[in-house]
């Protein structure tokens, strides 16, 4: 998949931008608070149909305007072009067209346009709180596996019923019954859940082993799920992951009811990091946290493509600040060759391979 062009209106400080990245490796360069990160963002609305970090779509509507525009052309692997327009005005929903179709659901985007990304504040996903590497998993997941999408749409339904049910609860017979239907609702979603995550970070563990001997320091990584339900989870099959759930959601029945909320899930769940295991969230240096990060990053590009058997596009925000150099020089040598990827830099530098282009040149090109 790749960016053929994108046209900016309104959008953060852009009133008007045009970029045609190359096929390559590009890096958008420009001095600080130039928008460079604004255009990745414009880019990660077509794709994802949202912003950067949880970013709201009113915080990237201009200061001085009442709406925004963004106009996204690209072409899939196989050369098939794909429109993208995403429009937001003051005080309106946001919409979204594909080929001048628009979106009945914005999860309908999610998948057509294959994207990963890396910024530095992403290292909360290596980091910081479990919530993080959740929405990590989500996100990920959910680009790969239709399934795992409608899912997690229906479990928040469901987990969002059930909690309502226990927050109404005085522990009597008949409410007790119509708990039990929503857990096993629950029960029966969260298992697939579960298992797809489970798979999927034995898989991204899989790709990310190669990248990160390539560009750590020689430590051995290691991945594991960490379920709400207990340790042994990873050996069970989907139906046993239920079973058990419907099990462990009986045991402390009396505990949800004196809490008013479901105490097990995905909802709840982490994912343990180790290098030689030691747990990196809480013993890594700077560098092997960035390193960490960009090898995870590196290594979703890799599952992606497997999984969708189209290159992903890859966004990569402030790289050259967060590596050394020659850390910078092995990741654009993976990045060579894998698809389209898109840097962003606060100074030009001269590397074979790399398309360098001005921001503010961009910025001033329409004006
Ligand atoms: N909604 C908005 N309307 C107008 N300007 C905005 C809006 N949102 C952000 N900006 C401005 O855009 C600039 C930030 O752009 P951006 O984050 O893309 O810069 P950058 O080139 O990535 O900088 P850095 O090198 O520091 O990361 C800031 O000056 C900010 O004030
Ligand atoms: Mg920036």
């Amino acid at each position: 998949m790749r960016l053929q062009e994108i046209k900016l209106t309104n959008f953060r400080k852009h009133a008007g931008l045009a970029f045609a990245p190359s096929d390559r490796i590009n890096l958008l360069y420009g001095m600080n608070g130039s928008g460079k990160t604004n255009i990745l963002e414009a880019v990660h609305y077509c794709t994802l149909a949202r912003g950067l970090n949880k970013s709201l779509d009113k915080e990237c509507l201009n200061f001085a305007a009442d709406y925004f525009l963004l106009d996204g052309s690209f072409a899939d692997d196989r050369g098939i072009e794909l429109a993208v327009k995403v429009s937001y005005a003051k005080n309106a929903e946001k919409k979204i067209f594909v080929n001048g179709e628009e979106l009945k659901k914005f999860s309908q985007l999610i998948g057509r346009i294959p994207c990963v990304t890396f910024s530095p504040m992403e290292l909360a996903v290596v980091n910081g709180s479990p919530q993080e590497r959740r929405r990590f998993m989500d996100n990920a997941l959910s680009q790969t596996n239709k399934r795992y999408l409608a899912d997690l749409l229906q479990y928040r339904r469901v987990l969002q019923q059930r909690n309502t049910l226990l927050a109404a609860a005085s522990g009597k017979g008949v409410e007790k019954e119509n708990i039990d239907v929503w857990t096993e609702k629950l029960s029966l979603l969260a298992a697939s859940i579960v298992s797809s995550r489970i798979g999927f970070i034995m898989q991204l563990l899989g790709y990310f082993g190669p990248v990160y001997e390539e560009l750590g320091l020689g430590e051995m990584p290691g991945f594991s799920y960490r379920s709400s339900i207990g340790r042994q989870v990873p050996d069970m099959t989907e139906d046993e992951l239920a079973v058990a759930m419907i099990h462990r959601f009986r045991e402390i029945e009396s505990q949800e009811l004196y809490r008013k909320q479901t105490l097990l899930g995905p909802h709840r769940d982490d994912i343990v990091f180790r290098l030689n295991d030691i747990e990196v969230k809480r013993y890594a240096s700077q560098g092997q946290l960035r390193t960490f990060l960009i090898a995870m990053k590196l290594a979703l590009q890799k599952l992606v493509r497997e999984a969708t058997g189209e290159k992903p596009l890859f966004l990569l925000d402030d790289l050259f600040s967060e590596l050394d150099r020659k850390r910078v020089e092995k990741v654009l040598g993976l990045l060579d060759g894998s698809g389209q990827s898109i840097i962003t830099a606060t100074s030009k530098k001269e590397i074979d391979g790399v398309h360098s282009i001005s921001v503010e040149e961009l910025a001033q090109s329409l004006v």
